[in-house]
């Protein structure tokens, strides 16, 4: 064959096309550079609740590209340097929403033949800022002083500083933070790289708990059981932990999620200190995200299942390896279904976010969130694992791991890995080719329902029966004591209490307040089961429970029970609920608190909410 010389311009635009960015939810252009470091110098001012300073983005040329391209959203950009000497810069003067303002910076022409270029952006955040939420002292538990935390995934993160905001790029970072209060910084501390417990005289923990004084022991009692048979359980399955020590920061109530897994600190919802050590599956999730996200990231929100379905699928290898085996895992996996209706009927079963690798061109990954990745993907992970059997699986799990260490993946890769992995098995590579990848990546809907060890939700199922029993008939013999639910662990009780939710018909109010007083339901301070109680109640129209469920929803900024407290409440009481959320309006994380005004404008705009 011959060897044709092809132009200058037509090599670049085979180079582009071969470099198409894979993340369509970054203005940037990190197909033509890259971050490899970035360094933050930082003053945090409580008093303007913003962020300035400087940012320094070290980036590799990838092709002969004149513009850098960043993401900001709602920034303050001051000045702007490339290596060394100020540069021609414009910032979009309107938004790309939902993707912010791209900041476009010019490169010399005398740095062409440079590979590596530091950009250096002075820079402050603004009142708009997404990613943090900003406390006065009187909005704090002790009211002493001011604080701020961070919450970037998924985009977010643009909110703070200029960045290539996309998992695709990985880049080491160095953050120097002046405040006038103790800063938690997630990552390794200046020295820690080489830490190992230990090594080098007496081991102490290797997890840790932050977290207000007055609330410190409280929180360290709630994970100090945990934590640590979690990690061995994991590098048992994957392979050893490598963030050296894994810590967890507790935050205010209104954080948005239960927990966010930033390396080596994860940040979580106070609403996992129940008292009970009953919501630590939060925490072997959170851990999960060390492998699964943190080392190995999807390579953009279209393939989110790559990050939270190998984590949902981990946390529940680690629950059956900690709290006793194949059942506990199954009735997880049970309320993840429940989980997945609730994901699937909310968008509707053809929906394009229904599907386990979506199409985000244009969209807000926020919008997309649900727990369709997460179960849809953990459901898929547990096929594969039965359909090669699990001792051929359990040697494919560090494989990948191992693969795709400190990279992003996708899904595409996910399947090559696999196949590779068994090339040589004829049985489980027979299997796996025959597999209909197509149907299970872009089929909206529910996958196959695999068969459930159901021994543990039997129980629940029965005692919602007979509540069920009282409500339609006068003649069932059933007299609801506490000695019902008192082998119950919390989630039994919150599989019992979602079999009454709909499609299932509501139970009479009395029967609710009935429910509640023998049970001790109202008075649980675990919110798991207080809200799904407060969920029946408002579905049953029971008025007793208006004005708690509205002070839950006042008090507990966590979205997934703002969600469904207030969609509840506004078919119920839409005053009550405007009069709640306008009262509450400064208390909600900016995040939550967009979700929940675009629920009331769908709801006054008589759409249906779900
Ligand atoms: N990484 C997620 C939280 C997240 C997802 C934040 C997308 C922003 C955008 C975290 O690991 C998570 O999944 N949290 C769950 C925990 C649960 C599945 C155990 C949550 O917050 O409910
Ligand atoms: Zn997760």
């Amino acid at each position: 064959m011959a060897i044709r010389p092809i132009s200058d311009a037509a090599a670049e635009k085979a180079a582009a096309s071969i470099h198409q960015p894979r993340d369509p939810n970054t203005l940037s252009n990190y197909n033509a550079w890259r971050t490899k470091r970035t360094t933050a110098d930082f003053n945090i001012d409580f008093d303007a609740k913003k962020v300035v300073g400087h940012v320094t983005l070290s980036l590799a040329r990838l092709a002969k590209e004149p513009k850098i391209v960043l993401d900001t959203s709602y920034l303050d950009i001051t000045s702007v340097e490339v290596a060394g000497s100020k540069a021609d810069y414009e910032l979009a003067p309107s938004r790309m929403e939902p993707y912010g303002s791209p900041l476009t910076i010019q490169v010399d022409d005398k740095h062409a033949n440079e590979d590596e270029l530091d950009v250096r952006i002075g820079m402050q955040t603004t009142k708009d800022c997404t990613g943090l939420q900003w406390f006065d002292p009187a909005q704090t538990s002790n009211k002493k002083h001011p604080y701020m935390f961070s919450q970037c995934q998924a985009i977010h993160g643009r909110s703070l500083f200029p960045c290539q905001d996309t998992p695709d790029v990985k880049s080491q970072y160095t953050f120097n933070i002046r405040s006038p209060l103790p800063v938690l910084a997630s990552g390794l501390s200046t020295g820690a790289r080489d830490f190992q417990p230990g090594k080098d005289g007496k081991s102490g923990p290797r997890s840790t708990v932050w977290t207000g004084p007055e609330e410190l022991q409280e929180c360290q009692w709630e994970f100090e059981h945990d934590t640590e048979p979690y990690i061995q359980a994991a590098e048992k399955i994957v392979y050893p932990y490598a963030w050296t020590t894994y810590n967890v920061l507790v935050l205010p109530p209104s954080f948005p999620y239960g927990g966010m897994e930033n390396p080596m600190y994860t940040f979580a919802t106070p609403t996992l200190i129940s008292g009970d050590r009953q919501n630590v599956d939060v925490i072997a999730h959170e851990l999960a995200h060390s492998w699964s996200g943190n080392l190995v990231s999807n390579a953009s929100w279209e393939h989110f299942w790559l990050n939270e379905g190998w984590t949902v699928y981990l946390e529940r290898r680690l629950q059956a390896a900690v709290h006793g085996g194949d059942q506990y895992r199954d009735f997880s996996a049970i309320i993840g279904w429940t989980a997945l209706r609730e994901g699937i009927e909310r968008f509707g079963e053809e929906h394009e976010f229904t599907k386990l690798i979506v199409d985000l061109k244009g969209k807000d990954p926020d919008d997309a969130f649900s727990t369709i990745p997460y179960e849809k993907g953990s459901t898929f992970l547990y096929y594969l694992e039965k359909l090669v059997g699990k001792q051929k699986w359990d040697k494919f799990i560090p494989h990948y791991f191992t693969t795709y260490k400190e990279r992003s993946v996708d899904s595409y890769e996910f399947k090559a890995t696999l196949l590779d992995f068994f090339a040589s098995d004829a049985d489980a590579s027979k299997k796996l080719n025959d597999l209909d990848w197509d149907t299970w990546f872009y089929k909206p809907g529910y996958p196959p329902k695999p068969d459930f060890d159901t021994t543990l939700a039997d129980q629940c199922y029965a005692l919602a029966e007979k509540w069920k029993s009282l409500n339609s008939s006068s003649s069932s013999d059933f007299t609801p004591s506490p000695s019902d639910i008192s082998n119950f662990t919390a989630n039994q009780i919150v599989v019992f209490l979602e079999a009454l939710l709909a499609p299932s018909p509501p139970l009479t109010p009395s029967l609710v307040e009935k429910m509640g007083s023998v049970y001790g339901l109202a008075a649980s301070k675990n919110v798991e089961l207080v809200s799904r109680y407060y969920l029946v109640g408002l579905q049953a129209k029971t008025e007793s429970l208006y004005e708690p469920a509205a002070e839950l929803v006042g008090k507990v900024g966590r979205m997934k029970y703002v969600r469904w407290l207030f969609r509840e409440l506004m078919k119920v009481d839409l005053a009550l609920a405007r009069r709640t959320f306008e009262g509450k309006r400064e208390f909600y994380h900016p995040i939550c608190r967009g979700m929940v005004e675009k629920m009331f404008r769908e709801f006054e705009g008589g759409g249906e909410v779900k």
